[in-house]
């Protein structure tokens, strides 16, 4: 084993669009793991717009800001080193939050055990899948038959969103996304009926034409204007779910609001709801089941890009939130 490996740091924070100057990457010593510690090899780490947010100072998420000057956080999977103390033996597959590094010192019961054969890949472990089943079913509690909007369709967490409503008997799943050639993919590759695209023209003229029967179901990973055309075309009783805000996260720190005539709402009988995975973790081993079912019989695909090497993870960063790739964006360490 080496002595030494690489973390990210954040190097400053963003005043704009991000950027790689924004991070350093620094040589350090492997920890040594104490009782109760188990030091991981990782072999993958997950970058998600969540991360944008968490380089301001101050949020709203209910996450830890990253710190300047010290290695930033985020989901990871690798093969357990050594746990003293522990039942985690050397090789195992496990699961935890400190990625942007090589190597991590996690205190053991932070760690979760994987199973290495419930997934044909353990880079799906990093999925966004929890989130994506949480939104339809808790959240905008897709029924056969429903026509669902999925804003922000082509990220990690909606473009398994829409399959998910299709297996749920969705009859017309319409995503919105910010360019042709992501909405020729989501179509042709990932189940979606329809595609509207930001800076296209007005969302609501495309999704009155996509959905000439309004909507039933909606799962919000955007807001702003999005999430005004939902409200504008949204049938009695539909469920709207607000499971992101890209147009904030995104938008070089203006926040993007969505006025709502309540009149309006609640003579259609409109549900409007927040979801937060932290309020849903039970659905984590049910979603990987899920997954590994679905993977292996091909009623659902991962969609996903890989970067190699963790020199590469800021770029991995600055390109999800340039809107570069489609589906989750994993490096491999
Ligand atoms: N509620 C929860 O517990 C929970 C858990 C996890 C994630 N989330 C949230 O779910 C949302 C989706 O997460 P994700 O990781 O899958 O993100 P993501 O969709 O992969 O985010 C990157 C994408 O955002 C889109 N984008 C960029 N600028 C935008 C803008 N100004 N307006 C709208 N879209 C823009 C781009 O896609 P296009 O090029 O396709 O537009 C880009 O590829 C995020 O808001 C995240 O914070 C919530």
């Amino acid at each position: 084993m080496t002595n030494t490996h690489r973390e990210v740091r954040l190097a400053a924070r963003p005043t704009g669009p991000v950027t790689d100057d924004l991070f350093e990457i620094a040589e350090v010593p492997v920890p040594e793991p104490g009782p109760g510690q188990v030091l991981v090899r990782n072999t993958f780490m997950g970058v998600a717009a969540v991360m944008r947010t968490l380089m301001d100072e101050v949020t709203s998420v209910p996450m830890p800001s990253f710190v300047v000057g010290e290695a930033l956080h985020g989901p990871a999977v690798g093969e357990v080193v050594a746990a003293p103390g522990s039942d985690l033996k050397p090789g195992d597959l496990v699961a935890h939050r400190l990625g942007w590094r090589e190597y991590s010192l996690v205190d053991a019961a932070q760690v979760q055990r994987l199973d290495p054969d419930l997934l044909p890949d353990p880079a799906g472990y990093l999925s966004q899948g929890p989130t994506a089943l949480m939104g339809v079913d808790r959240g905008a509690e897709v029924r056969p038959g429903d026509t669902v909007f999925v804003t922000g369709a082509a990220g990690g967490v909606g473009s398994l969103a829409g399959q998910i409503a299709k297996l749920r008997g969705a009859a017309r799943v319409i995503g919105s996304t910010g360019s042709r050639q992501k909405a020729d993919r989501l179509i042709k590759e990932f189940g979606y009926d329809a595609v509207v695209i930001r800076g296209a023209g007005p969302i609501e003229e495309q999704l009155r034409a996509a959905a000439p029967e309004g909507i039933d179901a909606l799962f919000d990973n955007v807001g702003g204007e999005q999430l005004a055309a939902a409200l504008a075309v949204a049938n009695r009783g539909a469920r709207l779910a607000i499971v992101g805000a890209l147009a904030t996260q995104l938008s070089d720190g203006s926040r993007t609001t969505t006025e709502i005539d309540t009149l309006s709402l609640l003579a259609r009988s409109i549900t409007m709801r927040g979801v937060a995975l932290y309020d849903h973790l039970d659905l984590v081993p049910e979603w990987n089941r899920m997954f590994g079912q679905g993977l292996r019989d091909g009623t659902l695909t991962f969609p996903h890009s890989r970067l190699h090497g963790i020199e590469e993870a800021p770029r991995a960063l600055r390109e999800l939130t340039q809107g570069r790739h489609l589906g989750a964006v994993l490096v491999e360490l």
